[in-house]
C-alpha cells in the first residue's frame, strides 16, 4: 500500500469513528451485514442458470433460468423494502451510504411478478430468436450459415458487394423485424420499472449509471471533439473504396454503403488490405496465427500471461476447466457473443467465446479476459459493489491491455513478427489499422444509444422507428444500408445489444477510457513521453511493467466502492472523461490524412 493511500484511510477511519452512528444506521448495517452472504449464493445460482441457457438454448434451459430470475428478483425486491424505511442520506458511513443506495434501486425487480415474467420472456425471445437466425449460403442456397462463424468471416473477407449486400439483407431480415413486437413490449415495461424506481423513463435509468447528470451533455461534446478526425478518415477510406469497387458502387461524396467496411454494423471497419496506404513487407497478422498454428487455448494462454506479467492475476484452474472458448460442435445452438462471467462464489469466473483464429477475435480474448481480471481484483467486496466503477470502466480494462499487445513491438516480443519496422511508412500503416478500428466505434456506439434513448422517451416510436435510426447512423456516422430501408423494416434488434438488453454507451466511454488507461499506463512503464518520437503512445507496450500493473490493480479493486471519478483519479490523476489521450494518440495520424485527402483531392463529409 503507498503512503498517500494510509493516509486517506486513516483519514476516513477517524472522520467515520468519531461520530456516533444512529440506531437506524446500526440496524441498516446489520441488514446490508447478512444481505451480501446470502446474495452471493444467490447470485451463484442465478448465473448458473443463466449460463446453462446462454450456453445451450433448449426450452427447458429457458423456463428453469426464467423461474430461477423471477425467484432472484423477488428476493431483491424484499431486501429492497427492508431498506427502503432508512433515508440513507443521514448515514455518517459513506460507504453504507452507498451500498443502502444501491440495494433499493433495483430496475426490473420492482415491476409486479407478471410484468417482470413478461419483460424476461420478451429479453429471453429476441436473444433467442437472434442467436438462432440462419440463412442460405451466397453460393449454395441449399446450405444454411450462421451470424458466426460464416457471415462475420464473409463481412471480414468477401469483396464482392453483391455477395456482401445479399447477407447483409439476409442479416437484417432474420435478427430485426422479427424481434420488433418484442423490443417495443419491453420498452414499455421498462419505462414502468425506472417510473417505479423515481426515473422519467429507461434512458434516465442508464444514465444514472455515470452518476453525474450532466454526463450526456459530456458525450455530446466529446463526439464534437473528435469529429474532424473522423471526417478525414472518413473521406479518406470512401476514396480508396470508390477506387476500388467503382463509381456505380460508391459515390466518392455520399455516405458509405456500410456493407462493404468488413463488419455486419460497420462498427469497426476491418478492411486494412484495402485502405492501407503503403506497400509494406509486415506481414498479414492472421496469417501469420494461422501458420504458428495457434489455437483458442493457445490464445487465452497468451493473454494471461501478459496480465501475469504485469502483476495481475492468473485465471483460477476452474477458469479451465468451465469456459468455453470453442463453437461445440454437438449440434446444440449457443450465444456465441462473447462474454465473461463472475459466478460470485469460490472464484468461479468464466469465458465463453466462440473463438476464431483471427488477430480480431486475439483480441476479444483480451477484453474478455480484462473482466475477469475486474472480477478477481474486487471479489473482496460486498456483491453490490462487485461491478466496474462506471460501466465503461469494465469494458475498457481489456481493450487497455490490447492496445499494447496491438503493437508491431509486442507482436515481436511474443514471436508473431519476426522483425519490427521502425520506418515511418509501417508506421502510418499501423496507425490506419488502429483507427478505422477505434474511431467508426465512437459514432456508432453514440447513436447505437442515442437512438435507444430517444425510443424510451417516446420521440422514436413504432411507427417511424427505422428510418430514424438509420437517419441517425447517416448524420453521425456517414455510413448507409446498401438498400433503402423504410418503416416497414426494423433494424436495429439485428445488433446483438439491442436484442439482449445491454447497454451500450458503455463501449463508447470503453473507447474514450481506454486511450486515458494507457497514456497513464505508458508513462508509469517509461514508455511514453510527449512529443518524443522514440517514445510514442501508438508505439506503447506496457507488459512486464509491474509499475503500470499496480496502478491498475489499484483501480480495479476498487469496484463500484466509490464514483468513478475517484477510480479515474487513481490511475489517471484526472477526474474526468476527456478525448484528449486519444487524440494524442492518433495526432500523426490526423496530419497525414489531412495532407493525403488534399492530395487525393478526397472529399469530406457526405451530401444526402
Ligand atoms: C442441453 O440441455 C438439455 C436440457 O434441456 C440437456 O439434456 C443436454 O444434456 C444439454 N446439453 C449439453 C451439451 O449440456
Ligand atoms: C461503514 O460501512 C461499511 C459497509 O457496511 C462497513 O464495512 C464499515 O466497517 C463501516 N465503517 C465504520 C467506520 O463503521
Ligand atoms: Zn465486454
Amino acid at each position: 500500500m503507498n503512503s498517500k493511500f494510509l493516509i486517506i484511510f486513516i483519514f476516513f477511519y477517524i472522520q467515520e469513528s468519531l461520530s456516533l452512528a444512529s440506531d437506524d444506521e446500526m440496524q441498516a448495517q446489520f441488514i446490508v451485514n447478512d444481505v451480501s452472504e446470502e446474495m452471493k449464493l444467490r447470485m451463484f445460482k442465478t448465473n448458473t442458470a443463466s449460463w446453462n441457457h446462454a450456453s445451450n438454448l433448449t426450452d427447458e434451459n429457458e423456463r428453469i433460468n426464467a423461474k430461477v430470475q423471477a425467484e432472484y428478483a423477488a428476493y431483491v425486491k424484499g431486501v429492497a423494502q427492508d431498506l427502503a424505511v432508512f433515508d440513507y442520506n443521514s448515514f455518517e458511513n459513506k460507504t453504507l451510504k452507498r451500498l443502502v443506495k444501491f440495494l433499493t434501486n433495483i430496475g426490473d425487480a420492482k415491476l409486479s411478478e407478471t410484468d417482470f415474467n413478461d419483460i424476461q420472456d420478451a429479453v429471453s425471445r429476441m436473444q433467442s430468436t437472434f442467436a438462432k437466425v440462419k440463412v442460405p449460403e451466397f453460393k449454395d442456397r441449399s446450405k444454411l450459415v450462421s451470424l458466426e462463424p460464416e457471415i462475420t468471416e464473409a463481412f471480414a473477407k468477401s469483396r464482392n458487394p453483391e455477395e456482401l449486400k445479399y447477407y447483409w439483407i439476409k442479416w437484417y431480415d432474420g435478427a430485426g423485424l422479427p424481434n420488433k413486437k418484442d423490443f417495443f413490449k419491453y420498452v414499455g415495461l421498462r419505462n414502468k420499472a425506472a417510473n417505479m424506481n423515481g426515473f422519467k423513463n429507461g434512458a434516465d435509468t442508464w444514465l444514472d449509471e455515470y452518476e453525474d447528470p450532466t454526463f450526456e451533455k459530456q458525450i455530446d461534446d466529446i463526439m464534437d471533439q473528435i469529429k474532424p478526425l473522423y471526417m478525414q478518415l472518413h473521406g479518406y477510406v470512401r476514396h480508396k473504396l470508390a477506387e476500388f469497387y467503382g463509381p456505380n458502387v460508391v459515390d466518392k461524396t455520399k455516405a458509405i454503403p456500410m456493407h462493404l467496411l468488413g463488419n455486419v454494423w460497420a462498427q469497426q471497419w476491418n478492411i486494412g488490405n484495402l485502405v492501407l496506404p503503403y506497400k509494406t513487407e509486415d506481414p498479414d497478422i492472421d496469417s501469420v496465427l494461422v501458420k504458428k498454428n495457434y489455437t483458442p487455448l493457445k490464445m487465452f494462454q497468451d493473454s494471461e500471461q501478459f496480465f501475469t506479467s504485469i502483476g495481475l492475476s492468473p485465471m483460477p484452474s476452474s477458469f479451465w476447466e468451465k469456459s468455453i472458448i470453442e463453437k461445440p460442435n454437438d449440434g446444440r445452438e449457443m450465444v456465441c457473443h462473447a462474454s465473461a462471467w463472475d459466478f460470485s462464489i469460490n472464484n468461479d469466473v468464466r469465458i465463453k467465446q466462440c473463438t476464431r483464429i483471427t488477430f480480431e477475435s486475439y483480441k476479444t480474448v483480451h477484453h474478455e479476459m480484462g473482466h475477469i481480471e475486474y472480477y478477481l481484483q474486487y471479489n473482496h467486496l460486498p456483491p453490490v459493489f462487485r461491478a466496474g466503477a462506471n460501466p465503461g470502466f469494465h469494458e475498457a480494462v481489456g481493450d487497455t491491455i490490447a492496445l499494447s499487445v496491438a503493437t508491431p513491438k509486442h507482436m515481436h516480443r511474443i514471436g508473431l513478427l519476426d522483425e519490427v519496422n521502425k520506418d515511418r511508412k509501417s508506421q502510418i500503416n499501423q496507425l490506419l489499422k488502429m483507427g478505422i478500428e477505434k474511431l467508426p466505434f465512437l459514432p456508432f456506439s453514440y447513436v447505437f444509444d442515442k437512438y435507444r434513448y430517444e425510443v424510451f422517451r417516446g420521440t422514436v416510436t413504432s411507427e417511424n422507428a427505422n428510418t430514424l435510426f438509420w437517419d441517425m447512423r447517416k448524420k453521425h456516422g456517414g455510413v448507409a444500408p446498401p438498400i433503402e430501408r423504410t418503416n416497414k423494416d426494423f433494424d436495429v434488434t439485428a445488433k446483438y445489444h439491442a436484442s439482449a438488453d445491454v447497454e451500450y454507451l458503455r463501449y463508447f466511454v470503453a473507447f474514450i477510457l481506454q486511450f486515458q488507461f494507457h497514456k497513464a499506463s505508458c508513462i508509469k512503464a517509461g514508455e511514453y513521453e510527449m512529443n518524443n518520437p522514440e517514445k510514442t503512445l501508438a508505439d506503447c507496450d506496457i507488459y512486464q511493467s509491474k509499475e503500470a500493473g499496480d496502478a491498475i490493480k489499484k483501480m480495479l479493486s476498487l469496484g463500484s466502492s466509490v464514483p468513478w471519478n475517484d477510480a479515474l483519479e487513481v490511475i489517471t490523476g484526472d477526474r474526468q472523461l476527456d478525448a484528449n489521450a486519444l487524440l494524442e494518440y492518433f495526432a500523426p495520424l490526423y496530419e497525414w490524412l489531412k495532407e493525403e485527402n488534399t492530395k487525393l483531392n478526397a472529399h469530406i463529409g457526405w451530401d444526402d
